[in-house]
């Protein structure tokens, strides 16, 4: 398998977590190097559902090593619950997790200031998850953020929590928010920081030294191309690099250590949040909606639904370095008529083949289509990939092929056993 990254080629939630379960049986270890648990990638054991939001989707599976690298922020109070709810559903959490000591952490002041942003932008909200992501990453670009390393370090926390709960009470009580109790956040994250310090080392060197045994590294991805905060519609975006390149500075594994890029994309597309979404249609919400289908894992939204849109897939291939990729939900388009993919955008007298820059240009493009005959069998059943109708494979081999990189992986449901290698 040697050096994976996965990544998700839309804008989340396209159901990366299955994929990394899928593909975790060939892996030694499984690295998280980006997001933090505004993150939720679902996998499915038999009728036992997990859902991850820090911990990486490899847990699932014996003797992988699991490992959250320097580019995540942690939430350890969220961190340690993630990790008890495992246990509880009888997933061992131990010498298999390793946590990096240079990760950021996210505290209560960025929750609450992540929320106070979003009410002080009104109707130019970005609908983010109020996990306080922005805010920890804006801590860490301005150097005043507080490591896990500080964090297993009782003394140094005490004194940097200290000033940063000042400085940022400040801010709270200019927005007119409640100060936060230096007390009571101490406690709290000094009783998550004795759960985690077993789990605390220099991640970078434990990877290096896996690279020198042979061992393969799969890197799982968080979010998705279009939520990435150099490459996505910005504004309306994460604050991490989520795309290929956030796998080498978010890991401390080069890029020429890097051997194969996977993308992964949903049959059609969808969003959480606010933001640009070209091929928004009712008419596929409805229907993915009325099957129970496309609801956050984190926050429990409803998911923005539309059709697939091969210009966007195409510019994530070309900025993700994308080699094969995994298309997922394809049963969830197996009673639709008439399946249309976007080949272009219209502004105006303008055409797009690529993904333009500016969000409100985006957001003004009309998407041009080109349609395809439904299939309308199930397709969950399928195993093989003579198992689908011809119908299906022709869709597949149209999407692939406008995006440019190869099909080598369909998903046809949420289990491990759904999965159809082409
Ligand atoms: P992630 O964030 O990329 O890991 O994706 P999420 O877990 O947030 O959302 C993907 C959803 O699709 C989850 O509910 C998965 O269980 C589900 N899923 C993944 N692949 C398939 C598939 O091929 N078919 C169906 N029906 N569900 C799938
Ligand atoms: P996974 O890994 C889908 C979205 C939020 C919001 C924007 C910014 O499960 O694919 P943030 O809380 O990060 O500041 O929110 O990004 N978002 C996601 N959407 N899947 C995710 O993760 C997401 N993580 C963040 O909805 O629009
Ligand atoms: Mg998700």
């Amino acid at each position: 398998m040697a050096n994976t990254i996965l990544v998700g080629a839309q804008w989340g939630d396209e159901g990366k977590g299955k994929i990394i379960d899928v593909l975790t049986e060939d892996a030694d270890i499984v690295v998280r190097y980006a997001g933090g648990n505004n993150a939720g990638h679902t996998v499915f054991i038999g009728k036992q559902k997990y859902v991850l939001h820090l911990v990486p989707s490899g847990i699932l599976r014996k003797n992988k090593l699991c490992v959250i690298g320097n580019g995540v922020v942690i939430d350890p109070v969220g961190l340690v619950d993630e990790i008890k709810g495992l246990r509880k559903l009888g997933v061992q959490v131990g010498d298999n997790l390793i946590v990096s000591e240079t990760a950021h952490l996210v505290l209560p002041y960025h929750r609450e200031l992540d929320a106070q942003r979003e009410v002080l932008k009104g109707k130019n909200k970005i609908g983010t998850t109020k996990r306080g992501i922005g805010p920890a990453y804006g801590d860490k670009a301005a150097r005043v953020g507080l490591r896990m390393i500080d964090l297993v370090n009782p003394e140094r926390f005490e004194e940097k929590l200290r000033l940063r709960i000042k400085e940022n009470n400040e801010v709270l009580r200019a927005l007119g928010a409640k100060p936060l109790s230096f007390k009571q956040v101490h406690a709290e994250y000094r009783a998550a920081g004795n759960c985690l310090k077993p789990f605390v080392a220099n991640t970078v060197v434990l990877l290096h030294q896996a690279m020198r045994r042979g061992d393969n590294i799969l890197f799982e991805g968080a979010q998705g191309t279009f939520l990435d905060i150099d490459h996505g519609t910005y504004p309306f975006v994460t604050s991490s690099n989520t795309t290929a390149g956030g796998a080498s500075t978010g890991s401390g594994v080069a890029p020429n250590k890097m051997d194969e890029v996977v993308g992964v994309m949903k049959a059609y597309t969808t969003r959480v949040g606010e933001g640009p979404l070209p091929t928004e249609n009712a008419e596929i919400a409805d229907l993915l909606h009325g099957m129970g289908r496309e609801f956050g894992a984190t926050t429990g939204r409803a998911r923005r639904c539309g059709w697939f849109d091969s210009v966007a897939t195409r510019h994530a291939t070309m900025v993700n370095g994308i080699d094969e990729i995994a298309v997922t939900n394809l049963d969830g388009l197996d009673t639709v008529e008439t399946i249309k993919v976007c080949v272009a955008y219209r502004h105006g007298k303008a055409r797009y083949d690529f993904v333009p820059n500016d969000a409100q240009t985006l957001a003004e493009c009309e998407p041009v289509y080109v349609e395809f005959a439904g299939w309308r069998t199930p397709t969950d059943k399928a195993r093989k990939w003579k198992d689908l109708p011809a119908k299906a494979r022709a869709y597949l081999k149209a999407i692939a092929e406008s995006t440019g990189a190869k099909l080598a992986i369909v998903s046809v449901g949420p289990s491990r056993d759904q999965t159809i290698f082409v």
